[in-house]
Order: structure tokens, then sequence, then C-alpha cells
């Protein structure tokens, strides 16, 4: 089978397409031939030697894809060969046939196309468990959401519009910006696209704060102490940007606050907690995968409502370019540029007849 290796860390352009050895399920894990693959920034961290889930090399990235199962492994149940899936796996998906453990595995709706099938995993499944579990996201709050215009940033947009959030989208240029609103979003913040220094940062947050007029809720009195005014600001912020965009993202969250950290495109985020506890705030950092393992069985759970709001048109992912296995290299090279949108889709073989 032909997969993308990688043989050193780094290097995009030393990625190269090879002819590898056919690979066997092993106990709970499904054999996939691969139609599509989803490209995530984690991938880009895995081939930089910069993620913190430590592959050996050489290695074959992607984390996630669509096919067809070839073959099942001793004591998997929930799947047959000749089922249509999408899947997240930490073995390797740019290739033609990757191996996924069952429980990270989910058969398709009849409607969903192999190249939306191959996105649709890591980016819902984290922006569903980062609002909906973790900040507890309501209906009528309001989410801003940064680094909107990419991948898991347009699924919490519209995972915040199906929660009955008002969200606000923040990007660095304009094409994002316009994504952003035509997935739902309710207002944008076009920042710059830095890193940004102190007179930059605080700009940021005083732009991000017009944007989050909150209604003048009152915190819960206690004792005999007069229940105090909240402050504005938001509700819930969800970051995937990180680096020296969090401090003035945290500066514009609300009393009681929620913010999530998914990642750190732009950086490790180093924060002062000043601003946090003078909100009463949380912190919520967000690892779906892990908890997964803590915690089986969920994963298809939440599977079927992320199905349940694509069917109701709530939730779908926006592919901007769909490009050859061959050309892996350019697509994470798009994502390291910053000059991403929306979704990029390897193709591995063409969905006979579905697509
Ligand atoms: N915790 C989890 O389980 C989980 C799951 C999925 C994703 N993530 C994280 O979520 C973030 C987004 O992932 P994704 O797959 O959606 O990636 P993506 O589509 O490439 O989106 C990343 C966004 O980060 C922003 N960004 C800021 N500085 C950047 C820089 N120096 N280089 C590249 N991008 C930069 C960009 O938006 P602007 O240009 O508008 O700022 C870009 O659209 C990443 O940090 C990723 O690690 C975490």
């Amino acid at each position: 089978m032909r997969a993308v290796v990688c043989r050193s860390f780094g290097a995009l352009e030393a990625l190269r397409v090879e002819e590898c050895p056919p690979l066997e399920p092993g106990p709970g894990q499904v054999l996939v031939q691969v139609h599509a693959a989803g490209v995530n920034f984690t991938d880009l961290l895995a081939v930089e030697g910069r993620s913190q889930l430590k592959r050996q090399l050489p290695m074959i990235p992607g984390a996630e894809a669509a096919g067809i199962v070839l073959a099942v492994g001793a004591g998997v149940s929930r799947h047959r060969p000749g089922e249509r899936v999408l899947g997240c796996s930490t073995h390797g998906t740019f290739a033609e046939q990757a191996l996924f453990a069952e429980e990270e595995l989910a058969c398709l709706p009849d409607d969903m196309d192999m190249r939306t099938a191959a996105v649709f995993y890591i980016a819902a499944m984290t922006a569903r468990y980062a609002l909906q579990d973790r900040a507890r996201l309501a209906s009528g709050e309001i989410l801003l959401v940064l680094g909107a215009g990419g991948g898991a940033g347009l699924a919490a947009v519209q995972v915040g519009k199906a929660l009955g959030a008002r969200v606000i989208a923040a990007a660095s240029s304009r094409e994002k910006c316009t994504l952003a609103l035509a997935q739902g979003a309710d207002e944008v913040v076009r920042y710059a696209a830095g890193p940004l220094n102190l007179e930059a940062q605080k700009a940021l947050t005083t732009e991000l704060l017009a944007h989050a007029p909150r209604p003048k809720e009152k915190a819960q009195s206690i004792g005999t102490i007069s229940s105090v005014p909240a402050s504005a600001g938001y509700h819930v912020i969800l970051d995937g940007v990180g680096g020296t965009y969090t401090e003035p993202a945290l500066r514009a969250l609300g009393w009681e606050g929620r913010y999530l950290s998914i990642g750190f495109a732009a950086g490790m985020a180093r924060i002062a907690l000043g601003p946090a506890l003078f909100r009463n705030a949380d912190i919520l950092c967000i690892q779906p995968s892990a908890d997964e393992h803590r915690l089986p069985g969920r994963n298809p759970h939440a599977m079927q409502t992320l199905f349940d709001w694509h069917r109701q048109g709530k939730l779908t992912p926006r592919i901007t370019q769909t490009l050859p296995l061959e050309q892996a290299a350019q697509a994470l090279k798009l994502l390291r540029t910053r000059a991403a949108s929306g979704r990029i889709v390897l193709t591995i073989l063409r969905a006979q007849g579905r697509e």
C-alpha cells in the first residue's frame, strides 16, 4: 500500500509517498481502505516533531480519514467489512490503508460523502466536547472563537450556533472572517496576523469587548452581601491560537466566564492569571482523545449528536481545497504559513459512485 512517509522531523519537503507493507488489524483494530484524509494542525505538529504524542520515526502522518472497512481484528464487534466509516487514528491516515481502534470509528450517514466525512471527526468532536461538555455553553450566551476561519474554529462557530449561542468569530484575514460569517457567525473581529506587541494586545482586548455587550446580570449574592453586577465580556471563549492572542482574549472574558484552550497554533500561550482571578473565571484545557481512553464509549454517543446536527444542516465542514495524497506536504505548508482557510482534504481513492 502507498503512504506518505516522514523519515525526519521538520522538513515538509522531505515527505514522500512510498510503497509500504500491507497492514493487518490487531485485536480491537479495524483496517480501512482510505478514500480521503483530513488535514489538521496536529499533523503539522507531528511532522515537525512538536507533537506531545511523540511519534516514532519513520511514521505515516494523518489523524483522520474516511473510507471502507477492509478487515477487522479479534474482538471487534461494532464494525464489519464493507461499511463506510470515518474516524480518528494515531496510526497514520495519509495512506491507502489505515488502522483504527474500533471506538474511534463511526459509520457514515448515507447522505455524507467521503470528503466531508474525512474532515468531520476531529474538529467537530473537539468543538462539541469543549463547548457542550466542558464549558456548558447555554443558549443565549455569547461565545468568542479565536482562529475562527480554521478547521476547529469553523466547527466551533457551528457548534456554538447549534447550542443557541451568539457567536463572535475572530480571525486574521478577510477571507477567514467571510468564511466564518458564511458558517453562521453573528459578527466578526479581524485581528492582526501577529505576534502582537503590548499595544496591539490592549487594542485587541478593547475591540473584542466592543463585540461583547453583555446584559446586566447580577452575580448571585452570598449571605448579607448584596449582589454585584457582572463584568462585561464573553461567557465563553474558545482559543486554538494561543501565543500573544491568549492574554488579550482572556481580558475580554466576563464574570464567571469559561476560557477553553484547545491548542497553540501561534505558539505556547504564557498568561498572567490575574485577569482570570478577578473574573472568577474557569480555565479549561481540552484534549478529548485523552478522555476517550478513560471514558470508553463516549465518542460513539457524541458522534450521533454531531450527525444529527449535520442532518439538520447545522454542522457541515467547509472544504476549500482537495489535493491528491502526493501533495500532502503542500497541504501542511498551507497550515504552517497560516494561508489555509476552511478544510483541506487529501483524496486517496475516488469513492466509487458516492462522491
Ligand atoms: N485539543 C484538541 O483535541 C484539538 C483538536 C483539534 C485542533 N486542536 C488545535 O486547534 C487549533 C486549530 O487546529 P486546526 O486543525 O483547525 O488548524 P487550522 O485549520 O490550521 O487553524 C489554525 C488557525 O490558527 C491560526 N493561527 C494563528 N497563528 C498561526 C500560526 N503562526 N500558524 C498557523 N496558524 C495560526 C490561524 O487563524 P488566524 O490566521 O485567523 O489567526 C489558523 O486558521 C490548533 O492549535 C490545534 O492544535 C486541538
